[in-house]
């Protein structure tokens, strides 16, 4: 499959990035899926927006990461753009459109940068590592992800922590430098005990970014709708929400119902007025002939319905 020429990303954004590191100010970034929080993290402060394949579970439905197809991704990448200027745009490469080759990724990268990002991020290391390498040449910064790395989970398995064990935690450093040589601006670490990501992180030049990695990463980032109250069912420890937006909407959606029950919806405040008195009267006027022009060309009057 072959894609348009790409403007090529604002690499400054990512300069920013590697400053904060640099001035050891915390990063933050959090995940978006439509304009609506987009506008809200243009906002706030935050620093960088992923549009995460988290979207799969949070806003789709879906079962599994897996499920989210690029052309989904694409769709609510376009949408976070539109309503996202200062902070540093990342669109998350979903399931099956990177691994099986670096044309492959370097295609699925440019169709991201087409949608509005300045970079994208993959899962995972080992050959990965040389997908990063060939979407980098291609000029294209790339976030990678390691420790828990949810598009490998199946459906319903629980969320594991990686690193527990000195073997799994010098492979995680492993993967770490693999990613940082091919050329990854940052790093995600995800559900790694906090012990083991900060003495990982003193050895990696990259800005790391935790998810469930305490408080020694460079930076955090939390699931949009985790943090709004939105998700459903069991939520993994290390998520903490910071609204209880679920509890808002449906109370305003049982409010609404409510009002307009009892008629109370629309009052004269949402109600449209201006129409003259005159104009009313050679409305009632009209009507009759009108009606009955209609009743006899229409299946109104068809005794068979
Ligand atoms: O998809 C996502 O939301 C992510 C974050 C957890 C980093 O990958």
């Amino acid at each position: 499959m072959t894609t348009r020429a790409v403007s090529r990303p604002d690499h400054r954004a990512i300069w920013d990035i590697a400053a904060l590191k640099a001035r050891h100010t915390a990063i933050v970034m959090v995940t978006a899926y439509d304009y609506a929080s987009a506008r809200a993290a243009e906002a706030s402060s935050v620093d960088m927006v992923l549009v995460g394949d988290s979207a799969a579970t949070t806003m789709l439905g879906l079962a599994s990461t897996q499920d989210v197809t690029l052309d989904e991704m694409l769709m609510i990448t376009r949408a976070v753009r539109r309503g996202l200027v200062r902070p540093l745009l990342i669109g998350d490469m979903p399931f099956g459109t990177y691994e099986a080759s670096n044309a492959l990724a370097v295609d699925t990268a440019k169709r991201f940068v087409q949608a509005g990002c300045t970079a994208v991020k993959m899962e995972g290391a080992g050959p990965i590592a040389d997908r990063v390498k060939a979407v980098v040449a291609a000029g294209i910064p790339v976030m990678g992800h390691v420790g828990l790395t949810p598009q490998q989970l199946a459906a319903g398995k629980v969320v594991r922590v990686a690193g527990r064990t000195a073997d799994a935690a010098l492979r995680l450093l492993d993967e770490s430098i693999q990613l940082q040589e091919a050329g990854c601006f940052s790093l995600v670490f995800e559900a790694i005990p906090a012990v083991v990501a900060t003495r990982l992180v003193a050895l990696i030049a990259i800005p790391v970014i935790g998810i469930g990695a305490g408080d020694g990463t460079d930076g955090q980032v939390l699931v949009a709708y985790d943090l709004f109250g939105l998700t459903d069912g069991k939520i993994p420890r290390f998520v903490k929400q910071y609204a209880d937006l679920k509890q808002h909407m449906v109370r305003a959606f049982t409010d609404f119902a409510e009002d307009v029950r009892r008629r109370d919806f629309p009052g004269s405040d949402h109600t449209y007025g201006g129409v003259a008195d005159a104009e009313l009267a050679a409305l009632e006027r009209s009507l009759p002939s009108v009606v009955a022009r209609c009743c006899a060309h229409s299946s109104w009057n068809d005794s068979s319905s």
